[in-house]
């Protein structure tokens, strides 16, 4: 197959001299031997998955670079994860999704690569579903995915795979949204729409800062509906991505919740996840009137994540890229680069009146972890732990995650701010590979009017995940000790963890 030679280098610290876009300019070639007819044949890099750093609980491919989760979808016991992936090296370039797959959504299997490059141009995020009620006219069941062409523009393409994701074909109508002018659009997240009869799309407008809601009947072809733009200052300094809309229960009722990547104007710099809540009528999404932005995860590293098609049991299931823009391409993990987030359940709760979006770790966690331990610091007997603690959200308390070596993350519980702040310094481990990696607040709010602080800190080789039992407060952060974190310190009782094993 013929293939564009794009040339692309991803400019990491664009955000750091507040440049426009674009991330997604100039070179790194697409290497002539890559196989573009069959990318569903080709067997994954076999890998030990042991090297220095090297995530033991959170998904990450033998080798090489990947960023966004994509095409998400759930068929027959199977959860499938797509994501940005570069076939041919640890840096951004080639853009093609990879493929994993899970019963449980915590063990992964890593698949061939499931899409590479075509003429339209390198294949950017999207989303997938189940055409149960075979709306497309590719039979009953098919999965069909949207991802965004990026060649000379930013379109829209359908790909649908007849043998249950592994392989997909590329629509003959493609592109099934062109664009001639939009310098930024992109990202399709797909769902449907019972009560209008019809899938909707939802596309980001990049540096625009704005959500399109096209509409379609057979997954074909498709109408613009509406554009959503926030009256937040503060929601409109970066570039919007990844969106999606979704609804959960609230109080009895229902509330839509409409979530945006932001880069780089997330809460710790960088990349980062809000969300608006609000209505959607079938054509248009309104924001309620609240203090935005919202911001899904307070850490430095949980972006461009979005929530499982066709979940069973009316689950909302959230992955995201535990990385940033800002220094995603020098993290030093080597022959793979990034990881996902732990997957997590997504619900609102109703905190001093006002709704909330949590996010806590999916029970499935379970099925890794040993026997819940009281500890006066020390954890043993794991690659990975999870420590709960209790504390009293009215005194101050600053203590520990580290190692034996004296690396630590602190982590300060301020009653006055009413916010939980980890401080990613020099002290943490490696730091120095990025100027822009040291982040000395990285704050979340309580989220809480309870007269405890429960949290679980997920600690693995190279991240630490801090969230509340509800999941109301979180930080999610990148960290790279010279050994891993064993051990809490600065807290005399109350606490309790369990080692967590390998999903390798
Ligand atoms: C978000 C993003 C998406 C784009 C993809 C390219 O991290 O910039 O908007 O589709 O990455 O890899």
């Amino acid at each position: 197959m013929k293939f564009n030679k794009q040339y692309i280098l991803l400019l990491c610290g664009l955000s750091l001299i507040g440049c426009t876009d674009d991330k997604f300019t100039d070179v790194v070639p697409f290497p002539e031997e890559a196989d573009t007819d069959n990318p569903g044949t080709q067997e994954p890099v076999s890998s030990s998955r042991d090297e220095q750093y090297r995530p033991q609980i959170h998904y990450t491919p033998a080798a090489n670079w990947i960023n966004d989760p994509n095409g998400m979808f759930y068929l027959d016991g199977t959860w499938h994860l797509y994501y940005q992936y570069n076939p041919s090296g640890n840096d951004w370039g080639n853009m093609s999704w990879g493929h994993a797959t899970s019963s449980d959504l915590i063990h992964w299997e890593e698949k061939p690569v499931a899409m590479v490059r075509n003429e339209w141009g390198d294949i950017f995020s999207g989303s997938a579903v189940v055409d149960k009620d075979n709306t497309a006219g590719f039979g009953a069941n098919t999965v069909i995915a949207f991802y965004t062409a990026s060649g000379e523009r930013q379109q829209q393409c359908l790909a649908y795979s007849t043998d249950g994701g592994m392989t997909f074909n590329q629509y003959e109508g493609n592109p099934v949204i062109p664009n001639s002018d939009l310098p930024d659009f992109r990202d399709p997240k797909v769902f449907w729409h019972p009560e209008s009869g019809k899938w909707i799309m939802c596309l980001a407008l990049g540096w625009d800062c704005g959500i399109e809601l096209w509409g379609s009947s057979n997954l074909k072809s498709w109408s613009k509906l509406s554009t959503f733009r926030s009256s937040s200052a503060r929601s409109n300094i970066g570039q919007w991505e990844c969106p999606d809309l979704i609804r959960l229960p609230y109080n009895g009722g229902e509330k839509w919740v409409l979530i945006v990547s932001n880069n780089p104007g997330g809460p710790a710099g960088g990349s980062g996840t809000e969300y608006f809540i609000g209505n959607f009528d079938g054509n248009e999404f309104t924001a309620d009137e609240m203090d935005y932005p919202l911001w899904l995860d307070y850490g430095s590293d949980n972006y461009a994540g979005v929530t499982w098609s066709n979940a069973p049991d009316n689950r909302t299931v959230m992955i995201g890229w535990m990385n940033n823009w800002n220094y995603c391409g020098n993290v030093p993990c080597n022959p793979w680069r990034s990881a996902m987030t732990l997957p997590r359940e997504l619900t609102l709760r109703d905190i001093d009146g006002s709704p909330r979006l949590c996010s806590s770790v999916v029970k499935e966690i379970d099925g890794i972890g040993g026997e819940w331990t009281d500890t006066d610091g020390i954890c043993q007997g794991g690659v990975a732990y999870e420590i709960k603690l209790s504390l009293d959200p009215k005194e101050s308390k600053t203590f520990t995650v580290g190692n034996a070596v004296g690396e630590y993350l602190e982590v300060e519980v301020n009653p006055s701010a009413g916010k939980i702040i980890a401080k990613r310094t020099s002290t943490t481990g490696a730091t120095n590979f990025h100027g822009l990696f040291s982040i000395p607040t990285l704050a979340s709010p309580y989220n809480t009017n309870a007269d405890e602080l429960e949290l679980h800190l997920l600690i693995d080789n190279s991240s630490v995940e801090i969230l509340s039992t509800d999941g109301a407060a979180a930080i999610t952060c990148l960290v790279f000790p010279s050994v891993p974190y064993d051990r809490i310190s600065g807290l005399e009782n109350g606490i309790s963890y369990r080692p967590l094993n390998t999903i390798w």
